[in-house]
């Protein structure tokens, strides 16, 4: 598929800061649902001043990092454990925001910074595989200042269920699903530690169709990874599925 075929498809009003970013650099860097597209949501709720300083944890090829940077005038620390800083150093150096996006290789339970150095802690995609632990939240959120925010987007349930997966689900589950969790979850997973105040726990709207969306672009342009997970998207209609978002401050 030309680029061009591949921009048409990954049109989608809801993201319109998005729109000006090429459709090939966002699949070329996707590993998940379009990580650009859940950065403007983030964004949307969740006040980035320029000048801040924010930690992009489990940033992958730092897409979010990029667009942050580039359209909130944000400082970012681009961290990741699977991605290597010297790939992503390549993607920021192309972006020209050599100043102002710093790509390093951190693992979330050891990251290398001061307490209180962030202005904001973002995580696209990602904190589910680290963040479903009780405690790790007391953990994470030294790293923001008090009053700092914490915000999250990432694949998740409209609510939680007796028993996984929901029966319409079975034949597309896997068993790493089992961390993906509503709103409501995460809202009490992180007031119950009484370190941060929630200020938003919801689905974004519409958020399985632009997981959808994306899934087909990327299978139609290459066959790979969305086919059968779009498919469980179409069969699900968002009676289960979609991206959980929250935002909170600390306390
Ligand atoms: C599905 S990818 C999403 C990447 C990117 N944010 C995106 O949306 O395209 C999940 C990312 O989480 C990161 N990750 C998983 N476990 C991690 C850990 N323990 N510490 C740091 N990063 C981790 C991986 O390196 C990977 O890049």
């Amino acid at each position: 598929m030309d680029d061009g075929e591949l921009d048409v498809l990954l049109r989608n009003e809801r993201y319109p800061r998005s729109a000006a970013y090429p459709g090939r650099w966002m699949v070329d860097g996707g590993m998940g649902p379009n990580p650009v597209w859940q950065a403007e949501a983030l964004a949307e709720v969740m006040a980035l001043e320029a000048g801040m300083r924010v930690l992009d944890l489990g940033c992958g090829a730092a897409l979010s990092s990029i667009f942050l940077a580039k359209e909130y005038g944000v400082e970012v620390w681009a961290a990741d454990l699977w991605v290597t800083p010297d790939e992503n150093l390549r993607r920021v150096a192309d972006a020209d925001l050599e100043d102002r996006v710093h790509p390093i290789h951190a693992e979330a339970h050891a990251l290398p910074f001061a307490e209180g150095f962030f202005d904001a802690l973002v995580s696209i995609g990602a904190y589910h595989y680290f963040g479903t632990d009780d405690l790790y939240l007391g953990y994470y959120s030294r790293f923001v200042k008090r009053g700092g925010r914490l915000g999250i987007v990432q694949p998740g349930l409209v609510a939680e269920y007796e028993a996984l997966p929901p029966p319409h689900l079975a034949p597309y589950w896997k068993w790493d699903f089992c961390a993906w969790h509503s709103p409501a979850w995460w809202r009490r997973h992180w007031e119950k530690t009484g370190l941060v105040t929630v200020e938003v726990a919801d689905q974004l709207p519409d958020g399985w169709r632009d997981w959808l969306q994306w899934n087909e672009a990327c299978d139609q342009d290459s066959g790979t990874p969305g086919r059968e997970e779009a498919q469980m998207l179409r069969t699900d209609a968002g009676q289960t599925l979609g991206l959980t978002r929250l935002v909170a401050h600390r306390n």
